[in-house]
This record gives structure tokens, C-alpha cells and sequence, in this order.
């Protein structure tokens, strides 16, 4: 064990997500293969992310593939914490190995496999606090619950029972745990076993499957703390069942599998949102309304295109899965989305709800204003929006019986509802 160093120590984690999945078999890389409405690799990083722990990330990803980069990107936008990517190795080491090399200058590096997707943030939290109290290597680890023999086939070679094996031994259970990732290490330490590894052939290599194995052949002393029996790695078709049902059943409100309630049902959500744009003065300005441009008629006022059917849809999103509104998400800090077309917000706002974990059931918008004419072309404006919700979006109008501002023509408003739900509901059925 090392003495802690005193001041604030820089912890960096490495996510390794780029093995190819052979043995799940869905002809794709293990880490973009879908789960609950997202990648295995969206959970596996929003785990990470929600610890807290990492000063920086860096995530390994098969080459030459740029889906993955793009989910990456979508996390750091999503979370406003800076993902790095590099490319990945032949196997697992070597790709740890080129996480490594990208991180800057860490005090402490956790080694996580993005396969073990639902590990909850807690587990990252363990790790760093057992790191930052002098540890030099730690693990997370479960008690084994099958019994476990050591076995030797060649000595049963000689009989005629296919794929049959002598058993050697039967260890004592209760001193075995199955070991999780992330594991945590001294930053110098790791990177001085796996440069010592780097020279070993390739069998000597591949007996070692986790990076606290190289740790114990460099000498070091590795320490197991309390893992989580969510931390599973997903490998085979069953694992990805496990995931999903794990998934279904947990807490709506809480991300994380940790927070499972296997009583509470799964509830969709509502939400609401109005929006209100004066009519504009500026003759030059036409009308978008409801996805559609009006040709003759007067402009709504504001900063973007005024669309409020538009974009009272999206703050209805937004309030139904509970993550902010128009202001948190096309905010000042997204300036690609200042003055975007209602439809080009409404897309956005639909992908946002999805990559919180829910699917949409619908949205329905009614406006209230004089003007335009609606009715003749409500199916248009119906399809326009449905289109770049991927959900039904209905869009309806009414009129104030000549009372208020909508009524004298000077502003419309827009009220709407959205109803979502948990995107793990549609495997749970
Ligand atoms: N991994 C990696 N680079 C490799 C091999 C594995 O980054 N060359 C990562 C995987 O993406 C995974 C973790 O190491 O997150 C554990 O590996 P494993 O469960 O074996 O995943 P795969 O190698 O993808 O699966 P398979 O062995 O079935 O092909
Ligand atoms: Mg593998």
C-alpha cells in the first residue's frame, strides 16, 4: 500500500468497449448492440458519468467504426463532461493499454469493461474512496454462489465421455469472490505492469484476463471491496435477457439498476408545455406555425422561427421525462440550435427524451389565434411533426371568441401535453 498523497488527486477512467461480441453473436460490436431503447455502451457510460469519480474519460472503441464515437459524443453533450476515444487493440490488455496512453497526468485509473453496463455509479465511488485511502490496487468482488472445482481434461482424456474433465480440487467458497470491474490502481503502478506485460508472448498474455491479475504478477498487493451484483458482464444472449429484465423492473425515476423496485409498476409520464409568440410588425417576417411555412400571413415574433406549436411540444417532451426544458437544452451552450427551425428542435427534443431511457406515446398541441386558417391543412402540419418526433403529434386549433390577445390578433399561444414511457417497457411486455 502507498501513503496517500496530500492534496487533490486526479483520478482518470478508462472504459473498454472494443471487443467484438462474438460470443453475444449479434454481428456487431458487443458495445452498439441495444438495450432497452440504447447501446450497451450509453448505460455502461452513463454508470460512469453519474459516479462523479472521473477528472477525465477516455473510452476504447473497435476501429475504423464511428457509431460508437457518435454515442460517445452524444454522452459528453448530454452530460457536459469531456469524452475522449481512441481506438482499441487486438485484445482486452492491449486495448487497456491504448486507454492508458491517452489519459493525461492521473494520480489513479479505473479499468471498467463497458460489457458490464448497469454497474451502479456506487461501485465507482468504492473504488476511488478505497484508492484515496492508500490503496495500490482494488477490486470489486461478489461472493461465488456455484460451487467451484479445479479440473483437469487431459487426465480424462483417455475415456471415451465427450468434453469430460478430472476434478482436482474443490476450494473452500467462502474465500472466492468473482471480481468486477472498474478496478482501481495507482496510475504509475498499472502502467508499469502492463509495460511489463508488453513483453510477454501472447499466451503468457492472454492467461491474464483482467488488469489486477497483472498487477498481482508485478508484485502488488490487490485489495477486493463489496461489487454489485448489477455490475454483471453482459457476454452471452442470457446475460442480455438479465440486462433487460433488470431494466424493466427498475425504479422509472432513477436511472441507475441500483435503485431497483421490483413492486412499482411501470408508469408513462405526462408532461405539458405552452408557449406564447406576439404576431410580428416586421412585414418581411412570414409565419412557421406547426412545422409549416403560411405564405401571406403575418410572423410570430422571437429569436427563432416563433414556431409556439413547435415549440410547446417540445417543453411538453421535455416535462414528461423530466429533464429541463427549452431554455436547459437549447440554451446559450448549444448555439448550433439558436434561431433552428421549430421541426429541427422538436427532432432534437424527441432524441434527448430518447436517450434519457424513455420512448414517446404522443404529443398533442392545440393553439389558440385568430389566425391562420388552420383546418385545411392540419393533416400536413400533423405528418410534419409527427415526422420529426418519430411519434404521433397532433396539432389542433381554436379560436378566443375575440377575447384576449389571441383573440385581437396581437400574439398566439400554444398549449401542449406529451405522454412518454420507460423505453424498457417495450422489451418488459
Ligand atoms: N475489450 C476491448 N478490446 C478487446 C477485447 C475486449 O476493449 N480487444 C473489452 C470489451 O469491449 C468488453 C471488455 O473488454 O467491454 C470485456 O471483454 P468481453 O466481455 O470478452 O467482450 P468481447 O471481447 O467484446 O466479447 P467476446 O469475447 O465474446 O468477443
Ligand atoms: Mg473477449
Amino acid at each position: 500500500m502507498r501513503a496517500p498523497t496530500p492534496g487533490r488527486q486526479r483520478t482518470g477512467i478508462v472504459v473498454v468497449a472494443a471487443g467484438s461480441g462474438t460470443r453475444l453473436g449479434h454481428g456487431m460490436p458487443k458495445a452498439l448492440v441495444p438495450l432497452a431503447g440504447q447501446t450497451l455502451l450509453d448505460h455502461a457510460l452513463r454508470g460512469v458519468i453519474d459516479s462523479g469519480v472521473a477528472d477525465e474519460l477516455v473510452v476504447v472503441l473497435p476501429p475504423g467504426d464511428d457509431r460508437l464515437d457518435r454515442v460517445c459524443r452524444a454522452a459528453a453533450d448530454r452530460s457536459g463532461t469531456p469524452v475522449a476515444t481512441v481506438p482499441g487493440g487486438a485484445e482486452r490488455n492491449d486495448s487497456v493499454r491504448a486507454g492508458l496512453a491517452a489519459l493525461g497526468i492521473v494520480d489513479h485509473v479505473l479499468v471498467h469493461d463497458a460489457a458490464r453496463c448497469l454497474t451502479p455509479p456506487a461501485v465507482f465511488a468504492r473504488i476511488a474512496a478505497a484508492l484515496a485511502a492508500g490503496g495500490t490496487a482494488v477490486v470489486p468482488g461478489v461472493p461465488v454462489a456455484d460451487t467451484i472445482k479445479a479440473v483437469d481434461p487431459a487426465a480424462a482424456a483417455a475415456l471415451d465421455i465427450p468434453d469430460a474433465a478430472v476434478v482436482t480440487g474443490t476450494p473452500d467458497r467462502s474465500g472466492l469472490r468473482a471480481i468486477q470491474t472498474p478496478q482501481g490502481f495507482d496510475a504509475a503502478a498499472l502502467a508499469a505492469a502492463h509495460d511489463l506485460a508488453a513483453g510477454w508472448d501472447r499466451a503468457a498474455a492472454a492467461a491474464i484476463t483482467d488488469d489486477a491479475g497483472l498487477m498481482e504478477r508485478a508484485g502488488h498487493p490487490v485489495l477486493v471491496v463489496p461489487g454489485d451484483p448489477a455490475a454483471f458482464k453482459i457476454t452471452t444472449a442470457l446475460d442480455l435477457l438479465l440486462a433487460e429484465a433488470v431494466l424493466a423492473r427498475q425504479d422509472t425515476t432513477d436511472p441507475h439498476p441500483g435503485a431497483l423496485m421490483a413492486d412499482r409498476p411501470l408508469i408513462p409520464r405526462t408532461g405539458i408545455g405552452i408557449d406564447v409568440h406576439a404576431v410580428s410588425t416586421d412585414p418581411e417576417r412570414g409565419l412557421w406555425l406547426a412545422g409549416l411555412h403560411w405564405p401571406g400571413e403575418a410572423g410570430l415574433s422571437g429569436h427563432s422561427d416563433g414556431d409556439a406549436v413547435a415549440h410547446a411540444a417540445c417543453d411538453a417532451l421535455f416535462s414528461a421525462a423530466g429533464i429541463g426544458d427549452l431554455g436547459t437544452h437549447f440554451g446559450t451552450d448549444r448555439p448550433e440550435f439558436a434561431g433552428a427551425p421549430g421541426v429541427r428542435l422538436l427532432g432534437e427534443a424527441a432524441r434527448l427524451v430518447r436517450a434519457a431511457g424513455w420512448e414517446i406515446g404522443n404529443v398533442a398541441v392545440q393553439f389558440v389565434g385568430r389566425r391562420p386558417k388552420f383546418g385545411p391543412r392540419r393533416t400536413q402540419a400533423d405528418a410534419a411533426l409527427t415526422a420529426a418526433a418519430g411519434a404521433p403529434v397532433t396539432v389542433t386549433a381554436t379560436t378566443s371568441d375575440g377575447l384576449g390577445y389571441e383573440g385581437s390578433g396581437q400574439g398566439i399561444t400554444a398549449y401542449a401535453t406529451a405522454l412518454v414511457y420507460p423505453a424498457s417497457a417495450n422489451l418488459a411486455g
